[in-house]
């Protein structure tokens, strides 16, 4: 199978790419803007062929699909902080991308593919999210995802395209860029910075190791229906506090860097994926969170040559905006 995978040189695309093209022995095509977010350093062990461009590039998008078999897309604008900062890039990345990708998808009659992420639902106090669920996003970028979601799905009502659409809970594991709280809090922590819990961190995330999201993706890439959605949830929940208290003790940090800072605005209070659907199509979470957790901070300590680049250079003007005056 030859693969187009749109944002495979970002966090999850990256061990995405590293498990078809090692795994499942298939050719990788990465198509990839390379914003703050995405490397190629991420993707120096694994053979592919890479094209440098953004997604709503209708010539980058072209030279890109030549000979393939299905496409991917994980490219997006992925921070809920810097959504609220500056929404921009992720209405043009998100709805215009979405657009120009399909477009083409669809002239060359391709298999597509869709990331998308149980934000689409928004906030639930208790229970589970189903494929059924209202959409009900609360900030820009779960609101501009849920808009791609819905492109998708109206190119198969209209068109007759086959897509599917996969809805993963929170991701965690190697190769994630330390501006989301499992590495920024590991990163942190090792370096003795304090700890900036927004809220009460009372918020409770559904937590899914990377590697098992790339596997559901690769269920539903092969056994999804076309048009339908498949949501991938984490085998364990956890409020972000409990989060927190477990990284500090793995990496054996001051309990009192600790640091409770002002709340996200719209912040979601709970996310919660029921998966029954990609169960029943033989998909199950191998990393439970403990041991996904374990393996996350050692990942991180072992890997300084990846990160320090990250920390010295444009990350620091991003976390200087982001926390500097609450962290003092
Ligand atoms: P990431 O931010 O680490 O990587 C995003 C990648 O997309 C980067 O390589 C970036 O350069 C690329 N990109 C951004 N805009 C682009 C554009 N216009 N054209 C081409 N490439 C572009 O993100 P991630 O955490 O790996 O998320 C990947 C996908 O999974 C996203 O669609 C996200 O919504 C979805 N998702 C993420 C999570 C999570 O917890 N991280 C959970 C569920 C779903
Ligand atoms: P994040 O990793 O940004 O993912 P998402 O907002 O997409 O769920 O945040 C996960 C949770 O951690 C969320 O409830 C916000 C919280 N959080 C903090 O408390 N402090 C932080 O510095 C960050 C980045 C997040």
């Amino acid at each position: 199978m030859k693969l187009l995978v749109c944002g495979g040189a970002g966090f999850i695309g990256s061990n995405f790419v590293r498990q078809r093209a090692g795994e499942h022995g298939d050719e990788v095509v990465v198509l990839d803007k390379l914003t703050y977010a995405g490397r190629r350093e991420n993707l120096a062990d694994v053979p592919h062929t890479f094209v440098h461009g953004g997604i709503e590039d209708a010539a980058a998008v072209a030279q890109a699909m030549e000979g393939v078999d299905a496409v991917v897309n994980f490219a997006a604008e992925t921070h809920v902080d810097r959504s609220i900062a500056e929404p921009d890039a992720f209405v043009t990345t998100h709805a215009v991308g979405t657009f120009v990708l399909l477009e083409a998808a669809r002239e060359r009659g391709l298999r597509y593919l869709q990331v998308s992420t149980d934000e689409v639902y928004g906030s639930i106090a208790e229970g589970s999210f189903t494929e059924e669920s209202p959409l009900e996003p609360s900030s820009p970028y779960s609101a501009t995802k849920t808009g791609a979601d819905l492109l998708v799905q109206s190119y198969t009502r209209t068109f007759g395209m086959e897509t599917v659409i996969c809805r993963g809970s929170n991701n965690y594991g190697p190769y994630q860029y330390p501006e989301k709280l499992i590495p920024l809090m590991v990163l942190n922590a090792l370096h003795g910075d304090p700890l900036p819990v927004y809220g009460d961190g009372m918020q409770v995330r559904n937590w899914l190791y990377v590697t098992d999201f790339c596997a559901g993706i690769g269920h539903v890439l092969a056994h999804g229906a076309a048009g339908e959605v498949y949501n991938v949830g984490g085998p364990d929940e956890c409020p972000n506090i409990e989060v927190v208290r477990r990284i500090i003790a793995l990496t054996g940090a001051d309990a009192s860097l600790l640091t409770y800072v002002e709340d996200r605005p719209g912040h979601d209070r709970r996310y919660s994926l029921g998966s029954e659907k990609v169960r029943a199509l033989g998909w199950e979470a191998q990393v439970r969170f403990e041991e996904g957790l374990e393996r996350t901070v050692a990942w991180y300590r072992d890997n300084p040559g990846w990160w320090e680049p990250i920390r010295s250079g444009a990350y620091r003007e991003y976390y200087e905006r982001q926390y500097g005056s609450s962290l003092g």
